[in-house]
């Protein structure tokens, strides 16, 4: 099935210059580990993290539309891959098993969500103790780019900022992303 959209959100997030190989040494994914792609798109990622984790893992590819759902699901089946399951999301909340999380994946959608805090705070019961947040997000852009005119960003100091609120700290930050900030939260014990 096509959905035009779910294949451009593929086509940038594979695109090398917005350096998803990097960006997947980065996580150090771990054979067996369970993920959460919150606002998966066209499932890019979490193709390759399914890939990544093996039969043991798994990811859960979340999404407020269904047709990108239905898109992921038949992309997994084409690819053979048994361990990926998609879930329809609320806007505002996200119902998952306990403790059960070892990353949660958030690319260029934390702009979307509508209450932040209360959205990571809730996701805190949904960790494993050392589970990741990992939030890579657009930077503010130039006067006349589309992420500012339509305000398709949050600055860097504002998520960390939410974050703290929401309970977590940062772990860890990396620079080589040319229009996005990508920041590893993890819980405050
Ligand atoms: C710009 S796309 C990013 C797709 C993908 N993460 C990537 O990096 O290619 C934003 C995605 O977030 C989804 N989305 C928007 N609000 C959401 C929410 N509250 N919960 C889950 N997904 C949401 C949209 O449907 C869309 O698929």
């Amino acid at each position: 099935m096509k959905n035009l959209k779910a294949m451009m959100f593929n086509r940038k997030a594979s695109d090398p210059k917005n350096k998803p190989d990097q960006i997947l040494e980065a996580l150090s994914l771990q054979p067996g580990q369970n993920i959460a792609d919150i606002g998966a798109g066209g499932g890019y990622f979490s193709l390759r993290f399914a890939n990544a984790i093996g039969r043991a893992g798994k990811v859960y590819a979340i999404d407020t539309d269904p047709e990108f759902l239905d898109f992921i699901s038949n992309s997994a089946k084409e690819k053979g891959l048994n361990n990926v399951e998609t879930i329809l999301a609320m806007e505002d909340n996200l119902t998952l098993p306990e403790k059960s999380l070892d990353l949660v994946f958030v690319r260029n959608v934390y702009h979307h969500l509508p209450n932040r805090v209360g959205y990571f705070r809730n996701l805190i019961g949904l960790l494993k103790p050392e589970g990741k947040i990992v939030v890579i997000e657009y930077k503010r852009g130039g006067p006349f780019s589309f992420r500012r005119i339509f305000g398709h960003y949050v600055p860097l100091e504002k998520i960390i900022e939410g974050m703290d609120k929401a309970g977590y700290n940062v772990s860890k930050r990396f620079d080589f992303l040319p229009q996005q900030s990508f920041t590893i939260f993890i819980q405050r014990k």
